[in-house]
């Protein structure tokens, strides 16, 4: 078969080895950076031109679109979608889980349980808000950071309020979450792809640190997910319409809780916590979405 990666950059680990899974399964490989897709509608009809090679016969596509160049990537894989080339996530479900906002939103309409979240769009709303989130420590994100950035714990009133407006004057959106502080800087991360839960593991943050990304120094170590946990996963990655999915849990109080969905979820940490082959699935799972 002939599969098309979008990825901004093909030394990453993740992308490596969903090429070399690829190509071990007799697969051929394209890449294909975002910036350098261009899109044409002509006479001569639609055409997708990767720099002076335009790109025929991709038989299905594996997105690994980054939090930068999003537009650019999601252009690229709407193409193949419109020419009815399976792709192994929508870029529908990809830009809804990009933010966090719209992906807690769509979420809690289904039910599913999150932290205990309040958006904030306006300086006079903020007291009440921390009110009803139990008073500080709080945890202040913005809708489209990753990788641990744009994750702030906030301990005082005169904090939120300089913190808050500098990220709304750079243009941010912002959420305002209850500190999950029995969580102790641990939480889960579950791997999706299709209906099944084919790896997971617990991260353990940094010292000093309360959050446990790889990306900030976290660690992870194998974990065996209980049904309830491994069913939740499913559901939330079922609601959000994505075939591969690193979804984030925090066991609080109340039970667990879902923090977010990764679209492009890293394989570094969880194949190296529980060294396993977790490209080979991902690549199967593509493989699969043509032959149905
Ligand atoms: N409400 C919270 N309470 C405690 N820890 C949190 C909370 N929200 C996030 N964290 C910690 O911060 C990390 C990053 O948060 P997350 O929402 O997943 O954003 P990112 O997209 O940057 O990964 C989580 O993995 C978790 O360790
Ligand atoms: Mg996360």
């Amino acid at each position: 078969m002939k599969i098309g990666i979008i990825s901004a950059n093909t030394r990453l680990y993740s992308t490596r080895r969903l090429r070399e899974a690829c190509r071990k399964a007799g697969h051929d490989v394209r890449f294909l950076h975002p910036k350098k897709c261009a899109v044409r509608w002509t006479a001569s009809g639609t055409s997708l031109a990767h720099g002076n090679l335009v790109i025929d016969g991709v038989e299905a596509v594996i997105p690994r679109i980054g939090s930068s160049l999003i537009h650019s990537g999601l252009v690229a894989l709407r193409h193949f979608e419109y020419q009815g080339i399976p792709t192994a996530n929508s870029a529908h479900s990809i830009a809804l889980c990009r933010d966090k906002v719209a992906c807690l939103q769509h979420l809690a309409s289904h039910q599913i349980p999150i932290p205990p979240t309040v958006v904030v769009d306006a300086a006079d709303q903020l007291e009440e808000s921390v009110d009803q989130l139990g008073g500080f420590p709080l945890i202040l994100k913005i809708a489209h950071g990753a990788q641990g950035i744009g994750v702030i714990k906030v301990g005082a009133m005169d904090q939120l309020r300089t913190t808050v407006e500098t990220l709304w004057h750079l243009g941010e959106h912002l959420i305002l979450q209850r500190f999950v502080e029995e969580s102790e800087g641990r939480d889960l991360r579950l791997l999706v792809v299709g209906d099944r839960v084919i790896a997971a593991m617990e991260r353990s943050s940094a010292e000093g640190d309360f959050r446990s990304n790889i990306h900030c120094g976290g660690t992870g170590r194998t974990f065996r997910p209980d049904e309830e946990l491994t069913a939740l996963a499913i559901e939330a990655t079922r609601a959000v319409g994505l075939g591969v999915a690193g979804v984030d849990i925090l066991m609080t109080r109340s039970g667990p809780a879902i923090l977010e969905i990764n679209s492009s979820p890293g394989l570094e940490g969880i194949e190296s916590a529980t060294g396993r082959n977790l490209a080979r699935s991902i690549v199967r799972y593509t493989e699969s979405l043509s032959a149905s």
